[in-house]
This record gives C-alpha cells, sequence and structure tokens, in this order.
C-alpha cells in the first residue's frame, strides 16, 4: 500500500532519542546511499537536516528490494520505527543517535544523475550551479542562506510594524526614478513608442505617501538598475525602504538603528551597541580616501602636501602646484611591512595604473648610520625633508610608505584601493569582526570638471543643511546636504537623507543641477505637484537586503543569498534570460531591431529560445 507521503509525521532534522520505539513517516531525497550486502542505508534529506533510514531484508523484503535500486537525489517516502543507533551514533547530525527502520518505502519519482553534488563540497562552477539551480539550492548551505533571509526579513517587517510603519507597495511600471544608473526599460503595447521605466528606487511614490498623510512607511521592495555589475551589486536587489514625516535626521538614523539591532538578532543573535559612532563625510574621505570607510584596520592616509611641496621631485611638486595634494599611507613593520616585497609593490603600482594613477610611489624607512634613513624607492627624493615626513606620517625604521601626489579626489581614490589591496595583501586582521558606522556631512553637489556640472552627492530631493541653504545662491560647492549612508565594515548598507519639502528649494536645486523647467515638468511634475498642497517635513533611507543578509551570512557575493541571481553579464542561465523575442511580439511593440542586431541574432546557437521564436513566427 502507498505510504500517505502528505502524512509526513517528523521533519529530517527532528527525530532524538526520546523518538526511539515510535512509528515515524519521512520524505525527502536520497543524500547519499550505502549497499551493505545485507542491509541498506540511505541518508534521507529535507529542507531541515538528514535522517538516516535502515533497509533489513528481514523486516520487509519488499521494501529492502526496491531500496537496492535507489539513485541519490531519488524522491522517497519511508515509514518505519525509529530505533537507536547503539555503537554507530553520529555525533556529527542532530539526529545521530537514531536511524529510521524502514517497513515500507514508496519512490515518489527517480532522478537522473546530477550535474553535479549535492553537498556543501562541491566543485562545481557557479554557471553551472545557477544553469541547475533548483538542485544548487538543495545544498544544505543554500537552504541555510534562505532561512536566514526569510528571519531577517521577517525581523524587519515585525520591527516596522511594532514602530507603526505601513507596508505599501507601489508600481514597477513606472518613471524614470532618478538614483543615477541606467533604467530598464518596457515598451509599452498599447501606446507605441512610450516606455515604461522599471524603478531604481521608491523614492518619489514614498515621498508622495508622506504628502499623501501616511507618516511612517516601510517596505521591502525590488529595485531594478542597470549597472556595472559586481560581487556587491545586482541588475534586481531588494531594499528596505522606508520614509517618515515630521522627523529630522537623528529620527530616521534611531529608527535604523532599532532595525539593524533586529537584523542582526535575527541573523546572528548579537546584539549590537546604539547609537552606532558617526564620522563626517570630509573626515572620512581624509583619513581613509572613500566615503564607506572600514576603521577597523589601521593604514591611515596623513596629508604631506605642505612636507613635499618644495622637494625637486616633479610627481610631487608638480601636482601640488597645480592645485593638488600629496598623501602618504604607512604601513608599520607590525603590520607586517616586511612582507612588501619589490614584486608585489611593483604589483600595486601597475593596478593604480590601471585604475588612472601615474603609479604608487613608495619607499621605506630603515636604520642607517646617523638614525632614520629612507632606502629604495623614491627615497632620494623626498630624503631632504625625511626627518619631516616620518614625524608628520609616524614613520619609523621598518615601515614603509607609499604616496599619492594630484587632485585630491584622486589621490584619495588612488590610495584607498592600496589601502583596501594592502589589507588583502597583508591578511590583515580587523580589530572587531562588526563595525557599523554612519557618515553625516555630505556635500550636496560633487562637481564634475569635465562636464563642467554640479551633481547631487544622494539625489536632487535631499535637502540642504538649514544653515547652508543661503549658499545654494553663493557657494553651491559648501553645500551641506542632510544626509546619512550607514557603512558596515567598509560596504555601504543604507543610504538616505531628509528631503526638500520646499518648492520653491526644490525648483532652486533642479536649476543648479542643470535639471531644466521643461526636464523637471516632464520627470517630477508630479513631486512639484505634490509639493504645493502642504508637504510635511520628511525623510527617509534604504537598506539594500541583500548586502545585509550577504554579510550576515558571511558570504562574498549577492549570488550567493539571492535564490535566482542574475551573473556579471546580468544574464540569468536558469531560465536563459534575457531572451530575444518573436519578431510579432516586436511589431505589436512597433519596435524594430537595427540590422546589426538582427546580424548578430542570427549568428546565436540556436538555444530554446530561439526555438520558441522561430515557433512564435509560423
Ligand atoms: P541608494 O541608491 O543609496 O539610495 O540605495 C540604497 C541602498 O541600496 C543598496 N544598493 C544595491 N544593492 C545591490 N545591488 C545594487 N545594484 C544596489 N544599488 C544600491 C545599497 C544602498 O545603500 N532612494 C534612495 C534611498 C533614500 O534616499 O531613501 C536610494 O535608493 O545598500
Amino acid at each position: 500500500m502507498a505510504i500517505h507521503f502528505n502524512k509526513r509525521t517528523h521533519r529530517n532534522d527532528e527525530l532524538r532519542a526520546q523518538h526511539a520505539g515510535q512509528s515515524a513517516i519521512l520524505v525527502g531525497w536520497v543524500n547519499s546511499y550505502r549497499d551493505h550486502g545485507g542491509m541498506v542505508f540511505i541518508d534521507l534529506r529535507d529542507r531541515g537536516g538528514i535522517t538516516q533510514v535502515k533497509f533489513n531484508p528481514e523486516t520487509d523484503p519488499k521494501a529492502h528490494a526496491l531500496a537496492r535500486s535507489l539513485r541519490n537525489e531519488d524522491c522517497v517516502a519511508v515509514e518505519g520505527r525509529v530505533g537507536l543507533r547503539g555503537e554507530n551514533v553520529n555525533p556529527k547530525l542532530p539526529t545521530g543517535e537514531i536511524e529510521v527502520e524502514a517497513r515500507a518505502l514508496d519512490v515518489l519519482s527517480k532522478s537522473d544523475a546530477t550535474p553535479f553534488e549535492i553537498d556543501d563540497f562541491t566543485k562545481a562552477n557557479e554557471d553551472l550551479r545557477l544553469q541547475y539551480r533548483f538542485l544548487d539550492l538543495r545544498r544544505p548551505s543554500m537552504q541555510r542562506v534562505l532561512r536566514l533571509r526569510h528571519d531577517i526579513s521577517k525581523a524587519v517587517r515585525d520591527y516596522f510594524d511594532q514602530e507603526g510603519f505601513l507596508e505599501i507597495e507601489t508600481p514597477f511600471l513606472t518613471k524614470s526614478t532618478p538614483e543615477g544608473a541606467r533604467d530598464y526599460l518596457v515598451p509599452s503595447r498599447l501606446q507605441p513608442g512610450h516606455f515604461y521605466a522599471l524603478p531604481q528606487s521608491p523614492q518619489l511614490f514614498k515621498q508622495l505617501f508622506m504628502v499623501a498623510g501616511c507618516d511612517r512607511y516601510a517596505q521591502i521592495v525590488r529595485c531594478f538598475r542597470d549597472e556595472d555589475l559586481r560581487a556587491d551589486r545586482q541588475p534586481e536587489f531588494t531594499q528596505i525602504d522606508l520614509e517618515m514625516s515630521f522627523v529630522d535626521m537623528d529620527d530616521v538614523m534611531t529608527a535604523v538603528e532599532g532595525c539593524v539591532a533586529a537584523m542582526f538578532r535575527a541573523g546572528r543573535n548579537i546584539e549590537v551597541e546604539r547609537p552606532f559612532p558617526r564620522v563626517r563625510f570630509a573626515e572620512a574621505v581624509d583619513r581613509f580616501g572613500i566615503d564607506r570607510p572600514d576603521t577597523r584596520f589601521g593604514l591611515e592616509l596623513t596629508d604631506v602636501t605642505e612636507i613635499v611641496r618644495g622637494t625637486e621631485f616633479k610627481v610631487f611638486s608638480g601636482a601640488i602646484e597645480a592645485g593638488g595634494v600629496a598623501k602618504c599611507l604607512c604601513v608599520k613593520a607590525a603590520e607586517g611591512a616586511d612582507k612588501l616585497t619589490r614584486k608585489i609593490t611593483d604589483g600595486l603600482s601597475e593596478e593604480l595604473k590601471g585604475i588612472g594613477a601615474g603609479g604608487l610611489p613608495v619607499t621605506k624607512v630603515v636604520e642607517g648610520q646617523d638614525g632614520t634613513e629612507l632606502a629604495t624607492g623614491v627615497a632620494k627624493f623626498v630624503q631632504p625633508v625625511r626627518d619631516a615626513l616620518c614625524e608628520r606620517v609616524g614613520a619609523e625604521p621598518g615601515d614603509v610608505m607609499f604616496f599619492a601626489a594630484g587632485p585630491y579626489n584622486d589621490v584619495c581614490k588612488f590610495l584607498h584601493h592600496a589601502r583596501t589591496r594592502l589589507i588583502e595583501i597583508l591578511q590583515l586582521k580587523p580589530s572587531k569582526p562588526w563595525e557599523l558606522l554612519w557618515v553625516v556631512d555630505f556635500p550636496m553637489f560633487e562637481w564634475d570638471e569635465q562636464e563642467q556640472r554640479y551633481y547631487s552627492t544622494h539625489h536632487p530631493f535631499t535637502s540642504p543643511r538649514d544653515e547652508d541653504v543661503a549658499l545654494l545662491d553663493t557657494d553651491p560647492a559648501k553645500v551641506r546636504a542632510k544626509a546619512y549612508d550607514l557603512v558596515l565594515n567598509g560596504t555601504e548598507m543604507a543610504g538616505g537623507s531628509i528631503r526638500i519639502h520646499r518648492r520653491d528649494i526644490q525648483q532652486k536645486v533642479f536649476k543648479l543641477l542643470g535639471i531644466s523647467d521643461e526636464e523637471a515638468k516632464e520627470k517630477f511634475e508630479f513631486l512639484m505637484e505634490a509639493l504645493r498642497f502642504g508637504p510635511p517635513p520628511h525623510g527617509g533611507i534604504a537598506f539594500g537586503l541583500d548586502r545585509w543578509v550577504m554579510l550576515l551570512a558571511d558570504k562574498e557575493s549577492l549570488r550567493d543569498v539571492i535564490a535566482y541571481p542574475k551573473t556579471q553579464r546580468a544574464v540569468c542561465p536558469l531560465t536563459g534570460a534575457p531572451g530575444p523575442v518573436a519578431t510579432g511580439q516586436l511589431e505589436e511593440l512597433g519596435i524594430d531591431l537595427r540590422p546589426e542586431v538582427w546580424a548578430k541574432l542570427e549568428q546565436r546557437p540556436s538555444g530554446p529560445d530561439q526555438h520558441v521564436h522561430r515557433k512564435h513566427d509560423e
């Protein structure tokens, strides 16, 4: 008689010694299989764990015979009695004290040989794992990530619910939203030539919720950005998005800290210390070269402009004369400076050239006959200012000094890159496992030298600090924003701001950003309209949920914490998306492809999407 698989009594991580003697119905997949001549053993796996099942020819010869035909990943139901394993206890398994002595076995479906082993030691390459993601997700470590993600999302929802936030959905088929990335466009069939844009964030909708009197909104929401992908960037990703009325910066930051505490509790059972420390944007960039510093490591940057200004070394003096700065990054002997061989420093220099630097000048501090001396690299150029330099930087014999000179932003960028790589190369240990840090006092605008125009540092709806509003007319570069970013271990985890709720200031900011009245009308008219009807002061923030899960799960890529992620080329190996579509579909949308695009499509090897394509055409 068939086993009632829908009447399972336990999951595969639940049975313990105390259940010995009881009957059990278990279901799952054959994780492994051992035929010991007389007995057959299978490890039965479900999303929770593994239970050993024993088939004894004497208990039920039919089930035993069937068990001998089982193969890995067959889907089965088993009925039997829980027995103690006696001497054969497996301390590595939570269910290791028991086994189920099978009385009946039902093979619910057979499995072909899988393209890779379903275990956490698989060496299969990522593309193959993503192509067979439904098998990849069977692996225990992936099941743990899915569970963790669920727990964190639930903690977030519970927290915001308790704090009086409403979860309200916002549209996906919408207009371009200004987060600075490229849009994903969706053509409209009913209005040929018109396109929806998938939202880069619900920014404007949530501001309108505040105008609508919703007071507190929080949503776990998908966002879409067509940008160059990295380990911590996906084209579609999930934000924890929130907005609050009648608040200032501290109120939003306090609400966020509560949410972060809830996430850490749910994800790692850790109590984080609150409030989180704050660092000013200018200080972060000065000391670490970046506005999302990982301050758990030393290797801080020191300004040495005045010291090297007068040297003969044109790389420094020339750059400074042209209005630039010089900075130094000193690796202490205790940090392993002696490991920095010529090969390593030359390699770093080459890397920096790859991001636009001239190189990475370096010198060593050594113990000479007359005290401290400099050796190798640019030693002879900076020799005349040796003492002042070492004193300023705090360098001692055994240390290594790296330099960069040029425009301030470039110098910071290059030395941040060098710092990050040195931390990796020297395998420096962080001073603590987690460091949460607010970065505040961002400038409102960034000046683009090439394009000769301002860009918003955050986005165009960010409010200037009250005391800086007057500077909008006189010195926009000096205006500071009511913006804040939350950084965890050097990764930007959340960013937000108090918004402009006055129409006249919003208009002024648009103007400064070179957004013409027509463009503002075309893109943001609904916002400008809303600002005419008593908008409350408001502000908010958005967290990258995937990034939180990635760090809390100790993973290095967002692809490890998203069920169905895209590859570096924004492709989904599972479904084959994006794929070509039938010409009929294109016609309906009023779209034609350029001849060179057609030509490329014809050259594609015919795959399943091509097949569908042709069929449609018939
Ligand atoms: P921002 O653009 O800073 O702000 O985004 C907020 C957070 O979203 C995460 N994030 C990403 N995560 C994965 N892949 C990506 N491609 C990606 N891009 C961003 C980051 C980031 O800190 N509307 C504003 C928020 C506001 O002002 O309230 C916004 O979207 O963790």
